[in-house]
Order: structure tokens, then C-alpha cells, then sequence
């Protein structure tokens, strides 16, 4: 009997030590539209490297750069379905998702990067990373890009030069409304596909940060950019909320002091690598740089002012307030 218990003691102890020999790392597959080299590229690779550094065999995380898995139309529901695990889309690409993010999106609203970030800080953004659990995304932080230039076919100085132009926007109501505000039309599009409608034609203006301009190469085609900065580009770390919380605890607890690690190296050097960018576009030649005079950029201010009561309702009047603070005059 002793030997039957022990063989069978045995045998269950070979089992479960081969299934914790079998057990695969988790995958954490992240997925991005934009080039290695920007601020939301390199913080990918980066949080690779610290997780395979500091778990090693138990997290695994794979990159795809450039849409080259997922794109703008279809990366947040392959998050909702589990084929990816980690996304950062623009703040402008959530409005199906809640409206709150809106805020982000008001032009002239932060005065710099800077006022993003201490915004970023305080409680109703903090909240608003929660604002889409109905949906099963879970936000693990934002990450910024930086201050939005407008590219243009045409020279523009004041705010009525822009009318009858079409500009590719991201899927924002917000951004659709500013545009309209200046007589301009909009189309909106995958960001993967901007260069080539600009080569095309079909549209003949663009807005982004220095580091998109450059690595879509968006100079090469546009013959002008405007430094408006009159708004910016961020993006939210999101998860699928379900695989979040199935990671067992300790290893969740080291991923997430590994996210913090990483979002404060992409936000302390987004500023750095737009600022070399713009050098590097202005060496290159290819288009014309206008900086606007104060009283120039106080035009593009003065009409779109008007949007903060149009959205406020949306937003919210508190989130609205809060952001309206952080801003050094205030
Ligand atoms: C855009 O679509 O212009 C941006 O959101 C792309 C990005 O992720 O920076």
C-alpha cells in the first residue's frame, strides 16, 4: 500500500513540476502606429527591455512598430479581443470610448508641454484613466509627444489663410470642429496613410508634433510648417483590463513600477526629441518654417477660443476647470 500511495505521490509531484517547467511566459504583444524613433517608439522598446531584464522567462513582450500589426482602425478592438495586449492611440482616438478625453484636444488650452503634464498630475486625470473600464480598457499612464504644428500647401499666417484647405485629422469631433472654425475641410484617416494622401493630393494639410513631421517625412511633401503649438499630442497606456488583472499580483505589481519607470523617461525626453526633429527638418530644407509672431499666433487663438463652450458640456465642466489651472499665468 505504502508503495502504491508513493508511486502515486510521485507521479502527481512529476506532473505538476513538468507543467511549471511548461509554463509559458505571459505575452504581452504591443502595438503602435509610428516609427521606432519617437517618443512613443523608443518608450515601447524601452519597457521591453526592463521586463525582459526583470522578469526574465515569465513576461515576454514583442513590438510592431508602424501598423505593421494593428492600425488606427482596428488596434482597440484587437485590445478589447485579446490579439494584443498593449496599445498607446492618441487621446483623440478614444471619443467612442468616452468623451472626457475631449479636454486634450482643445486647441490653445495647455500653454505648453509642461501644463499637459501637471494636468496629467492631478486627480481628474488620474480619473480619467478609469474612464473606460465599462469598455475593458484599463489606462496604465499617459505618455506624451509634443506641442502640434500645423503642414500646410499653402503659406499661412493668420487663421483665414487655412479656408478651403482639406487636412487629415485624427477621429475627433474636437479636431473636425476646429478645422471648421477656420473654413477648412477635414478628412479623417488612418495615421498610416496621411503621406500618401498628401502625395496623392486628396488632402493638402496635416497637424502633428515635430517627431511624426519628420519620421513620416511629411516635410518632403508639404512645402510648409506652421508653429502654431496650438495644441498637443498625447497618448494613453492602455491594457485589456481582464488580462491586467488575471497577471498574478507580484508580477503585476513589477510591470506597473516598470510602466511608471518608463512613462517618466518618454515624457522627461518627448520635448528633447521633437526640439531635434525641428532642427533636423530645418537642416533638411525641404519645406519652409514659419514661426508666428505673438500677435499672429493670438489670431489662431481667438478663433478657436470658442470650442472650450462648445465641448464643455461633453467634457465636463469640472475636468474643463481643472485643466484651465495648470497653466503657468493661472
Ligand atoms: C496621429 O494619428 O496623427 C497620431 O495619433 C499618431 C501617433 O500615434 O503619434
Amino acid at each position: 500500500m505504502y508503495k502504491s500511495l508513493f508511486g502515486a505521490l510521485f507521479a502527481s509531484l512529476m506532473v505538476l513540476s513538468s507543467s511549471a517547467l511548461a509554463e509559458e511566459p505571459i505575452l504581452i504583444k504591443f502595438s503602435h502606429v509610428v516609427a521606432e524613433d519617437t517618443p512613443k517608439g523608443k518608450g515601447a522598446l524601452l519597457f521591453k527591455k526592463l521586463v525582459e531584464e526583470r522578469l526574465p522567462g515569465k513576461v515576454k513582450v514583442e513590438v510592431y512598430p508602424n501598423s505593421s500589426l494593428f492600425g488606427d482602425a482596428d488596434e482597440i478592438q484587437a485590445l478589447q479581443s485579446g490579439q494584443v495586449q498593449m496599445l498607446a492611440p492618441s487621446l483623440s482616438k478614444f471619443e467612442a470610448y468616452t468623451k472626457q478625453l475631449q479636454v486634450f484636444d482643445l486647441p490653445f488650452l495647455f500653454d505648453d508641454l509642461e501644463a499637459v503634464k501637471r494636468f496629467q498630475k492631478r486627480d481628474k486625470s488620474r480619473e480619467l484613466l478609469r474612464s473606460m473600464s465599462k469598455q475593458g480598457i484599463y489606462g496604465l499612464g499617459y505618455w506624451n509627444n509634443g506641442m502640434k504644428e500645423l503642414t500646410s500647401s499653402r503659406e499661412l499666417r493668420k487663421p483665414e489663410d487655412a479656408k478651403g484647405l482639406a487636412f487629415r485629422i485624427q477621429p475627433s469631433s474636437v479636431l473636425d470642429a476646429q478645422f471648421g472654425l477656420l473654413g477648412a475641410k477635414t478628412v479623417k484617416m488612418p495615421f498610416a496613410d496621411a503621406f500618401k494622401a498628401l502625395q496623392a493630393g486628396t488632402i493638402q494639410g496635416t497637424e502633428g508634433p515635430w517627431s511624426n513631421i519628420a519620421s513620416q517625412k511629411i516635410d518632403t511633401v508639404q512645402p510648409y510648417v506652421i508653429e502654431t503649438n496650438h495644441g498637443s499630442l498625447n497618448y494613453m497606456l492602455i491594457t485589456n483590463q481582464k488580462f491586467w488583472i488575471s497577471i498574478p499580483y507580484q508580477t503585476r505589481t513589477e510591470l506597473e513600477a516598470i510602466i511608471e519607470e518608463v512613462t517618466f523617461a518618454v515624457n522627461k525626453e518627448a520635448e528633447a526629441m521633437n526640439q531635434k526633429d525641428r532642427e533636423r527638418v530645418i537642416a533638411a530644407g525641404k519645406t519652409k518654417v514659419i514661426t508666428l509672431t505673438p500677435e499672429e499666433r493670438d489670431a489662431w487663438r481667438q478663433a478657436l477660443l470658442p470650442l472650450w463652450k462648445t465641448y464643455e458640456a461633453e467634457i465636463g465642466a469640472d475636468v474643463l476647470r481643472a485643466a484651465q489651472t495648470v497653466n503657468r499665468k493661472h
